[in-house]
């Protein structure tokens, strides 16, 4: 049974400190829980890898949604993932099946392959994902792991949407949330404003940036500004283990995607770095808190993330209410980092 608990405001930090009443009850053991919520292409693969070969991190659970390909094909390749290095005690769960209203459009086949892990076909396991929806495991575990749960959310915020509405308590349960999303001060990727992990629900987006819990958003400012190169993905494939061979295979291409950005075979690195940060493997330079909301009307702002960076010039000075960091800058090139993890996956 979920441990009772009350709130204690948050001093210093917004990070509210969360009080356990019952004292028969104790969270779960656990350390450093973290829930991963992925629409699992390529650089989810990427991100995946990075989680569960990392000692400061106990994946516990995993949520497919959809985006660059259905939520049923990303819990695939997700559990095939994990069976390549015998990871098969990570439940995972299939999660919403398109955006809170209109229809999945098919993801994007093109960037992330028919599969999304680029036309590789992983072995195939026999692991099968949970019963239980995606939503529900999350708002299970958050009363497992009361105040010690961290969430990474790197596709559509459909099921972080849908957890809120089933635990409106949600945001107190929860030790952090960060997510790959939004452009703050670039040029959006599925539209003039909009980022794909926003743009692809609005409204989900929407009702999770308004809730009242820390988020740490990692946006197109640092993801595309941050690459993998040839050389990378050689070290990958010349590496003769499992997983980072079958990560240099599925990256193939997705780097053929990227030449029309950055006019060579290259890729960029949005869900492993919002990964590495919710690890706080990664020193940020410029990294405010901030008010950011999302447009969700019909218009053709939809899905931007609008950030209250008006600060830039002088420090920026604290916001009332204000409860997102926003990545802007990093101290240093992350690929090093990455694929230093990745070569111990
Ligand atoms: C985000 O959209 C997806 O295509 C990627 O996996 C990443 O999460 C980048 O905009
Ligand atoms: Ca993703």
């Amino acid at each position: 049974m979920a441990p009772a608990v009350a709130y204690a405001p948050a001093g210093s930090s917004f990070i509210p400190e969360l009080i356990l009443t019952d004292t028969t009850v104790s969270p779960a053991t656990v350390a450093n829980p973290y829930f991963l919520d992925c629409d699992t292409g390529i650089d989810d693969s990427l991100a995946l890898a990075y989680l569960l070969a990392s000692e400061k991190v106990n994946l516990v659970g995993i949520g497919t949604v959809a985006g660059n390909t259905s939520a049923e094909q990303g819990a695939r390749n997700s559990l095939d993932l994990l069976a390549l290095v015998g990871r098969s005690e990570v439940p995972v769960a299939v999660g919403a099946t398109g955006p809170q209203s209109g229809e999945f459009d098919g993801g994007v086949p093109h960037i992330h392959g028919d599969n999304g892990v680029g036309n590789v076909e992983l072995p195939v396991s026999s692991l099968r994902p949970v019963a239980e929806p995606a939503a529900e495991m999350l708002v299970r575990l958050a009363h497992e792991y009361a105040g010690e749960l961290r969430i990474v959310a790197i596709g559509p915020l459909t099921n972080i949407a849908a957890a809120l509405r089933l635990e409106p308590r949600l945001p107190r349960l929860v030790k952090e949330l960060t997510l790959m999303g939004g452009a703050a001060m670039v040029p959006g990727n599925i539209s003039e404003v909009a980022e794909a992990n926003v743009g692809n629900d609005a409204d989900a987006a929407s009702e999770v940036f308004a809730a009242d819990w820390f988020i740490t958003m990692v946006p197109l400012d640092v993801t595309l500004t941050n690459t993998f190169e040839e050389s990378d993905r050689d070290a990958l494939l010349a590496s003769g283990r499992p997983m980072p061979q079958t990560l240099g295979r599925i990256l193939d291409l997705y780097y053929d995607f990227y030449i029309a950005t950055y006019g060579r075979r290259a890729c960029a690195l949005h869900d492993p770095l919002a990964a590495a940060i919710a690890v706080g493997d990664i020193p940020l330079r410029v990294a405010p808190v901030v008010n950011v909301m999302v447009d969700a009307t019909d218009g053709p702002g939809r899905g931007q993330t609008i950030c209250d960076l008006r600060g830039y010039l002088n420090g920026y000075p604290q916001q009332p209410g204000a409860h997102c960091r926003v990545v802007l800058e990093l101290e240093e090139n992350f690929a090093p980092t990455l694929l230093a993890q990745l070569l111990r996956a």
